[in-house]
């Protein structure tokens, strides 16, 4: 990617942060909590807009044109969505569009894995991930118990030191019984990458891989055609990549098992979300998602660097625990996201005090498989509308509270 002079960056910031009305309409407020859910900007509302008061029909029923033009919507999305993975000729390839992540990560259990597991098999999950990637295949191996199947969830080794995923000890996890692994892309909580790129290189090229891409897609570039990153499903959420809530992807590469194909009837399609989510897609590439990735990352160094001068502040994640000599930079593992806990002052009432000055942060355990109410925390996620100004006001804050 070329390089840009802080001139060209901030002008091209300005200009895509114009694009979000409901942040230019409220100048007295920062969003900081993209993680849970992306703004949406204006050529997503128009598209929105434009479905609904030109086209709306349903999808693959009915042969007038609004309804054809709804069911060549749906497919050209199918299309955008490889296309932006990285995956736009594959010819196995499969999208199931579903409500979220989630759905997606349920669909791959449900559907897909339960019929290929047998008694004594074994699946390695992540159990300090978001539960919306433990709970699927827990419950996957409800489901075979009760018939009779045994199989076993075994922990995805993390490292203590840097808090991605231990490749080594994973390699050394992976036995004959092993059927599938499950792994998250960034981590919602600590805000790194995972360094999912070494996951194949750990599982060896048998195992299929789920990637839980719920905090990257539309945050930084996740390209499927690397082949680094050999992995068999990409599971995501639209909300979070801009599109209208209760919409997702899973795409599957289908060259390892059995064609991904979710099971029963499924209904009528979330049309205008996927129509969202074209646009979303669209407006997210023209934009250049590595850039945007950038910006956040920029903007999570210029936090944490102040924020670790504070010592009533405890930053989790990467920016704490990253092992001195470690050959991972802080600055690239960490991507948008600054997690962090007030010595004294509980993480709720911080919420509470930063909203009083106009800081709209996540203040709970953030759905951490594993953790409770007193595991909270604050949570800055950041996106390409957010400012340097907004950083230093924060921070502000955040040291008077010190
Ligand atoms: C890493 C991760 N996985 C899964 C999810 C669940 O996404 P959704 O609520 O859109 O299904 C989230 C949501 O915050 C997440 O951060």
């Amino acid at each position: 990617m070329r390089e840009y002079t802080p001139d060209e960056d901030r002008l091209w910031q300005r200009k895509l942060r114009a694009q979000f009305p409901i942040i230019t309409g409220h100048p007295e407020l920062a969003y900081l909590d993209s993680a849970a859910t992306a703004q949406k900007p204006q050529a997503v509302l128009d598209a929105v807009q434009t479905y609904l008061t030109t086209t709306n029909a349903n999808a693959g029923r009915g042969t007038y044109p609004w309804a054809n033009k709804t069911t060549e919507l749906v497919e050209r999305a199918r299309r955008r969505v490889k296309e932006f993975l990285g995956d736009p000729d594959a010819e196995h390839s499969s999208v199931h569009f579903t409500s979220g992540t989630t759905e997606g990560l349920r669909t791959v259990a449900r559907d897909w894995l339960v019929p290929q597991l047998a008694d004594g098999d074994e699946i390695l999950v992540p159990f300090s991930d978001h539960r919306a990637n433990l709970e699927p295949w827990q419950e996957a191996r409800r489901l075979l118990a009760a018939r009779g199947v045994d199989v076993h969830l075994r922990a995805l080794p993390y490292q203590e030191t840097s808090g991605d995923y231990d490749h080594r000890a994973l390699a050394e996890a992976v036995g004959p019984r092993t059927r599938f692994v499950a792994a998250t892309h960034v981590h919602h909580v600590y805000g790194g990458d995972m360094n999912v790129h070494r996951l194949r290189a750990a599982v060896g090229p048998r195992v299929p891989i789920c990637l839980d891409a719920a905090q990257s897609v539309g945050h930084l570039p996740v390209d499927v055609g690397d082949p680094a990153l050999d992995v068999d499903f990409v599971v995501f959420s639209g909300h979070k990549a801009m599109a209208l809530p209760g919409t997702g992807a899973v795409w599957a590469r289908n060259t390892r098992g059995p064609v991904l194909a979710p099971a029963g009837w499924a209904g009528t399609p979330n049309t205008v979300g996927v129509v969202s989510l074209l646009a979303a897609l669209d407006w997210l590439d023209a934009a250049g998602v590595d850039r945007v990735a950038r910006h956040a990352v920029r903007l999570a160094t210029r936090l944490t660097d102040r924020l670790r001068l504070l010592d009533v502040y405890e930053i989790l994640g990467c920016g704490a625990s990253l092992a001195a000599g470690s050959p991972l930079a802080e600055g690239q593992r960490r991507q948008g996201i600054v997690t962090f806990r007030h010595r004294d002052i509980p993480s709720d009432d911080l919420g509470f005090i930063l909203f009083s000055h106009g800081f709209m942060v996540r203040a709970d355990s953030l759905c951490q498989a594993g953790a409770d109410e007193k595991d909270g925390v604050v949570r800055v996620s950041l996106h390409v509308h957010n400012t340097e100004e907004e950083i230093d006001r924060l921070l502000a804050v955040l040291e008077s509270l010190a």
